[in-house]
């Protein structure tokens, strides 16, 4: 049997009022800068670089272009979810109303790869541009105490230094881990703040650098493939795209909020589509203009390569402006997936999938404290010891394969709940469901295997969480076990 949780269950824990319900403050803009707030962060900032140094050249903005289609599919599959059931938890929530228990766990496990493991890798990306910030006004932080240990450079002299902990990034997860248990949301207001000077450094960058663009630097637009898929060529872009993906990640954090919107059924979509349009089309000419300041090559093992880009033009000032408001960019990327990570484990909690601690509020501040606690050292750990770019194919495989069973979901919810009322409707299902999961698993069929066994493993260990735990614990479990009694 199925245990699915009811669409009418669901949507009486939506409208939940009084002290403990969430406040319903955001309109249909504040959504949209929800959006942004998540999205524009180190995926573009840091693996731009990394995509164009290691598999597309010039060509990421093509691998900019596919990874955009991809979660458009997404997108559209999400707005008409977000628009029938809003409430907090997304993917994880919806998979229960529709495809059962079992995909619900599976989503939510696998979303600990996009939040907690998203949020370590813009940890690990703000810890590279502080140290740039730092040495810019002359303070030399050690190498070895901001780098994983699977990081080492090379010195003038030849020697070869390694690191052994990224200690910023450990910092800054814990910081904010702290801001959460104490309650400092992010208002509307600080958000928009955050966000207009995101935007305003993209445009910055834009207008800047479209001057100083060496067209020579687009020869060949698409480099040549060494042999090795993945490598340059079209297999290239395929995988820059995968790497870039990262970078649209966020719009569907939008969905976490439902609960905190004035009216989510008609603003729900218009913040997730809003939102990804924009950031879509601010990153191509981005791309464009980054790989066209400097040659492909020199963003190679670079973490904070708009600081490369920008060296070649006369503007090299606008540098320490630039990081400062690219680390506040970050910032609210990482307190919106930090959150959304513990709403995710507090929704699984609450449904008896998870042990009670994750839940438990701290009587103080109305947060849930151990959650967030647990999550800064989980988040922390990888933060410190591991290499941004395993932790951005984890987050983007983990990701990719969210989207696959929303896009699913929603085929399966057309069939089971065809009268059931929604203001946006996906066009096209279910073709532009399946062109979801087509450019999707493509995308995630991109990534090295060692991505792919890291996710098996990870999906392993969730479910044998789930067989020893989640299904004895499970209250719809529980509830359909009574009625039979
Ligand atoms: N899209 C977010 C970023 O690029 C996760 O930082």
């Amino acid at each position: 049997m199925k245990f699915t949780k009811p669409l009418s269950i669901l949507l009486k824990e939506s409208e939940e009022s009084g002290d403990h319900a969430l406040k319903r403050t955001l309109n249909g803009f504040n959504l949209v800068a929800l959006g942004i707030g998540a999205i524009i962060g180190a995926g573009l900032f840091s693996l731009t670089g990394i995509a164009a140094a290691e598999n597309a050249g010039p060509a990421v903005t093509i691998s900019f272009i596919i990874a955009a289609v991809g979660c458009t599919f997404a997108a559209l599959c999400y707005a008409e979810f977000a628009s029938m059931i809003p409430v907090a938890g997304s993917a994880y929530t919806y998979s229960y109303a529709t495809m059962g228990e079992v995909v619900a766990w599976i989503i939510g496990w696998d979303l600990v790869l996009e939040y907690a493991l998203g949020a370590a890798t813009v940890s690990v990306s703000w810890s590279s541009y502080l140290v740039k910030f730092l040495s810019n006004i002359g303070i030399n932080f050690p190498y070895e105490i901001s780098h994983a240990p699977v990081d080492s450079m090379t010195l003038a002299d030849g020697t070869v230094i390694s690191g052994i902990i990224n200690l910023p990034a450990i910092f800054i997860v814990f910081a904010l881990s702290l801001l959460l248990i104490k309650g400092t949301k992010e208002s509307a207001f600080m958000n928009a703040l955050l966000v207009a000077l995101k935007v305003a450094v993209v445009l910055v960058f834009i207008a800047v650098g479209w001057n100083y663009i060496n067209p020579e630097n687009y020869h060949p637009y698409i480099p040549q493939n060494t042999g090795e898929w993945g490598h340059f060529g079209w297999s290239g872009i395929l995988r820059g795209a995968a790497v870039v993906f990262f970078a649209y990640i966020g719009f569907d954090a939008v969905s976490t909020a439902a609960q905190e919107s004035k009216n989510p059924k008609k603003d729900m979509p218009i913040g997730i589509l809003g939102s990804l349009i924009i950031s879509t089309i601010l990153y191509i000419v981005f791309a464009y203009v980054m790989t066209g300041l400097a040659n492909y090559t020199d963003f190679k093992g670079s973490a904070a390569p708009v600081a490369v880009a920008i060296a070649n033009t006369p503007y090299a000032w606008l540098q320490q402006t630039i990081i400062f408001a690219i680390l506040a960019g970050f910032t609210s990327v990482m307190l919106v997936m930090l959150l959304g990570q513990s709403r995710i484990f507090y929704s699984m909690s609450k449904d008896g999938l998870l042990p009670k601690v994750f839940s438990s509020v701290h009587p103080k501040f109305h947060t849930p404290y151990k959650n967030n606690l647990f999550f800064a050292v989980f988040t922390s750990l990888l933060a410190g010891f591991v290499n941004i770019s395993d932790l951005g194919h984890m987050v983007s495989i983990g990701t990719l394969f969210a989207f696959v069973l929303v896009s699913i979901g929603i085929i399966i919810m057309r069939k089971r709940m065809p009268d059931a009322p929604r203001t946006f409707r996906t066009p096209l299902v279910p073709l532009v469901p399946i062109l979801g999961i087509l450019v999707c698993v493509s995308m995630m069929l991109s990534l090295p295997v060692v991505t792919w066994i890291r996710l098996f493993v990870w999906m392993g260990l969730g479910f044998i969480i789930y067989f020893t735990y989640g299904i004895k614990h499970s209250k719809i479990r529980k509830a359909e076990a009574e009625k039979k009694d």
